[in-house]
């Protein structure tokens, strides 16, 4: 969705820079085409298997996001009650919402239970007996999956790798059989799925292929048991295509080998994709403010920092940046860093780049996904705007943040 056109950066029919003069920068600019693509190639690829695409609602939170998924009837996934909350203000249904997170607050559960959300996926014994206390105490029965953890190596950056053995999440799939058990005695609460996710930006799938046989094993057992499982969860993690020359995998081809590994036990799939939906379409817009050049080094200094796009300093995550105006000629070597007073406030380092002036625009690629929710205010910087475009018209759906809400609550 994002293209040049006679030279210039598009998204959709939308000229960059349109934007960029209009809103000013930093400011994230998302596709909704690619945004509702993305999920129909989960939900179309699923056929007549019953299933349920739990959009993870983490990777992007914007209010217009949620309500394009909405729209589509889309499921969400939510790891807090913030997120709930967002998700009802969108029109989300919470009777498609699964409740993940290795830590649920009682406040939280209680919300989740009142606004009647479909799953939780428990992650230890003593939510299992929280959750059961608060839904007696509100007269309700909750359903539940256990996210087990099948001990598979995701192949990933080790920060966002979330099913092996030491990591803080899930329940050892060998104690799960016993918890389901026990969990029997708890009358307010009603066993109806397993669940698990194995980590983030996975670029070969066979190991979520791996995890959903041994779930599949697991939960064969537990049925023989009496206890009545009709789902399974197999998380998100889908990844995509940072840097050219990155293959990432296809949607569809991933559900398509995903039907085909469990597609005959009977149960209702869900899966909880967040990156592969909305990653690929935002970019974030970032003005050239100076170039500097040390001794051994060249900067480009831009308007967006670690604040607007951690992802490259907490991970080293790699995003192409290139100019709104296609450049010919010259390219440089240099590092692309931000105004923050640190040495890890960068968004590229070491990177040919176009020779860009200041004054010119530049758009941080695949910056849908993880952007805007992992921005802070650190050294005092309002977050950024955030515009949705569709085909050719563009509305901001969050301004930009002002000074007065840098201090909002605060008193002398
Ligand atoms: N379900 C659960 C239980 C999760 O923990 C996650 C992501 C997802 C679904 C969605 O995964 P996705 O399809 O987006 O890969 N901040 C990191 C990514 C953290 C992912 C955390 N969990 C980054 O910027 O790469």
């Amino acid at each position: 969705m994002f293209h040049y056109l006679n030279g210039r950066l598009h998204c959709e029919q939308v000229d960059l820079e349109e934007i960029a003069a209009s809103v000013g920068t930093p400011c994230y600019v998302y596709s909704a085409q690619s945004i509702l693509d993305a999920w129909r190639s989960y939900d179309e690829a699923f056929g007549d298997l019953p299933h349920l695409v739990c959009y993870a609602v983490k990777a992007n939170s914007s209010l217009a996001v949620l309500a394009m998924l909405a729209r589509l009837g889309s499921g969400f996934d939510i790891v807090s009650g913030g997120e709930l909350f967002r998700v009802m203000k969108a029109g989300g249904d919470p009777g498609k919402t699964v409740f993940s997170g290795v830590g649920k607050t009682t406040a939280e559960i209680e919300l989740a239970l009142r606004s009647g959300i479909r799953n939780f996926n428990c992650e230890s014994e003593g939510e299992l007996v929280e959750i059961n206390s608060i839904a007696g105490r509100l007269g309700v029965t909750a359903q539940f999956s256990l996210r087990v953890n099948p001990d598979v190596d995701a192949v990933t950056h080790p920060y966002i790798s979330t099913g092996l053995r030491d990591h803080k999440f899930g329940i050892d799939i060998a104690a799960a059989v016993d918890m389901y058990r026990r969990a029997r005695t708890l009358l307010h609460i009603r066993a109806a799925g397993v669940s698990c996710h194995i980590g983030s930006q996975i670029l070969d799938y066979s190991p979520i292929l791996e995890a959903a046989g041994k779930v599949l094993t697991l939960i064969e057992i537990l049925q023989a048991d009496g206890i009545p499982i009709r789902h399974v969860d197999l998380g998100g993690g889908l990844g995509i295509s940072y840097q050219t020359g990155e293959q990432a995998p296809g949607i569809r081809d991933f559900i398509t080998d995903l039907r085909d590994r469990i597609g005959r036990a009977g149960l209702t799939v869900m899966v909880e994709p967040g990156r592969s939906i909305v990653g690929p379409a935002g970019v974030l817009l970032t003005r050239v403010l100076n170039r500097k050049i040390t001794p051994s080094k060249e900067f480009i200094v831009v308007d967006a920092a670690m604040n607007d796009l951690i992802r490259p300093a907490l991970y080293k995550a790699h995003h192409e940046i290139g100019p709104l105006r296609k450049a010919e000629g010259k390219s440089v070597m240099a590092d692309v860093v931000g105004p923050v007073c640190e040495t890890g406030d960068f968004l590229a380092r070491d990177r040919e780049m176009a020779d860009v002036q200041p004054g010119s625009w530049l758009a941080v690629s695949s910056a849908g996904a993880y952007g805007f929710v992992q921005a802070s205010n650190y050294n005092s910087r309002p977050r950024g705007a955030e515009v949705l475009v569709e085909g050719n018209r563009w509305r901001v759906v969050r301004s930009r943040e002002t000074y007065d809400d840098l201090i909002r609550g605060e008193t002398l």
